[in-house]
């Protein structure tokens, strides 16, 4: 059940009526007319649903997946110092997303009794000095290092390789029956290579769910287990989830955050703001950013439509920026470049910890006003004068706000932006689920790298 006392993240679009905003503003004539549309969507969604479309908006229930990710975690908890995952794109940003918004941001550095678990690495590229510098570091800790490879296909040349030099790595120094001790095999729970491998050399196991993508899969054993392991209340992540599953079945668009966000960017993509930033103003959340730019990115960037049959080549590109770092980066362009952006910023209310700013040096004028000020003051503070400067130069930003960041939180808003994507995908008139575009280049690699059956250069 929802955690008691805990409030939702809300999403706000009132800075999209600004008046400084002038023509790009939000009209209430473009929503209404828009909502009729929203509102089938949605129903159209929730009776899929029943048929066993859309699986990942059913994970926050599966009680059974929850059980067994927890179990495994306590199994695993006093045996290791160190999890590594192995896995890339949607079997790896939710495990990143989780650890950093949720834990320590110095958790891999903290010692060991200050941490609420083993060291988190996440392999998630094959640039061999990135490697080698994680195997550097485990070291003799070989024995204490648990490697969770994760990949639904099973195939995928960038974990298999990785997964290939840890296993060989592992039987040298430890033997085959220790060897296989140390991996956890996250892959389709029935067919494909890896479960293949895992029952031939005695893995254990976790199930990516059927039906269930990559991208949309941080809320099953992909990305819950590196999170139960490192301390994170997956519960109260799932409960926060489950009260957003509340929020995106209305079919009213103004009561649904995900199908407001996604009509907001639709509407606005139409007038030719085709880049879509997302902008925390939280160093905790700024992996989340990046794992949505894979979601919005891969999911909505499609050259045929839902059908297949016309060409459209359409879909927003994700951007990613950090408040307030890229205020002196970023912003620049985002209020005297091209009008092509819609700027989500993401707020947070209350910081778990702040710090006050010592009030020094009286006779500096210059800096009197920031003592006794608090640093969470300061970003928010910095947070609204952006804000306010880009409405000002007719910039439309929405903000998503966040009470505070607590795994109910952070469950919400991974629910809302895959919610949202879906949505947006009926919109765009895409199939938000498949990835077409990314096949050739993985072919050609295999050409490359000398797979059988791919002899002569692949051209489609
Ligand atoms: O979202 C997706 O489908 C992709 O990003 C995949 O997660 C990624 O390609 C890895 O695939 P796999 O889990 O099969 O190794």
């Amino acid at each position: 059940m929802p955690a008691k006392n805990q409030k939702l993240i809300t999403l706000e679009i009132k800075s999209l009526q600004a008046k400084s905003l002038g023509p790009q503003a939000l009209t209430a004539k473009e929503l209404n007319e828009l909502a009729p549309r929203v509102k089938k969507m949605v129903q159209t969604i929730e009776r899929e649903r029943q048929l066993g479309r859309h699986r990942y908006r059913d994970l926050p229930y599966d009680k059974l997946m929850i059980r067994q990710v927890r179990e495994l975690a306590k199994f695993y908890r006093p045996k290791v110092n160190n999890l590594v995952v192995l896995g890339i794109g949607g079997s790896a940003l939710g495990n990143i997303a989780l650890q950093q918004a949720l834990n320590h941001p110095y958790y891999n550095l903290l010692d060991q009794q200050d941490r609420s678990g083993p060291r988190l690495f996440v392999m998630d590229n094959v640039d061999p000095t990135l490697f080698a510098g994680l195997l550097d570091l485990i070291g003799d800790d070989l024995p204490r290092t648990l490697f969770n490879v994760i990949s639904k296909s099973g195939e995928t040349a960038e974990t298999a390789s990785q997964y290939l030099i840890v296993r060989d790595l592992l039987i040298r120094k430890l033997g085959s029956k220790k060897a296989a001790g140390q991996i956890l095999a996250t892959t389709d729970a029935h067919s494909g290579t890896l479960r293949t491998i895992a029952q031939q050399e005695g893995y254990n196991t976790l199930p990516v769910p059927d039906g269930v993508g990559g991208r949309f899969s941080v809320l099953s054993a992909v990305g819950l287990f590196s999170a139960a392991l490192c301390g994170i209340d997956i519960e109260d992540l799932m409960h926060g989830a489950a009260a957003m599953d509340q929020q995106v079945k209305q079919t009213a668009l103004l009561h649904n955050p995900a199908a407001l966000f996604a009509a907001v960017n639709y509407l606005y993509y139409q007038r030719g703001r085709v880049m879509s930033v997302m902008m925390p103003y939280s160093n905790a959340l700024y992996s989340l950013a990046d794992w949505f730019r894979q979601l919005w990115a891969e999911s909505l960037g499609k050259r045929y439509d839902a059908a297949g049959t016309q060409e459209l080549f359409v879909g927003p590109t994700p951007i990613k920026a950090l408040g307030s770092t890229d205020q002196h980066s970023q912003v620049q362009l985002y209020r005297e470049g091209p009008q092509d952006k819609l700027i989500t910023l993401l707020e947070v209310d209350k910081f778990d910890r702040d710090i006050k700013i010592a009030k020094q040096l009286p006779k500096v004028k210059a800096l009197a006003y920031l003592g006794g000020a608090t640093l969470g003051q300061l970003l928010q503070a910095e947070k609204q004068g952006t804000e306010l400067a880009l409405l000002a130069s007719a910039r439309p930003c929405l903000t998503i706000r966040f009470p505070r960041l607590t795994p109910y939180t952070i469950g919400q808003f991974i629910y809302l932006m895959e919610a949202a994507t879906t949505i947006a995908g009926s919109l765009f008139n895409v199939n938000p689920y498949d990835q077409p575009g990314v096949e050739l280049g993985k072919k050609i690699t295999y050409h490359l790298m000398g797979k059988k059956g791919y002899e002569k250069m692949p051209r489609d």
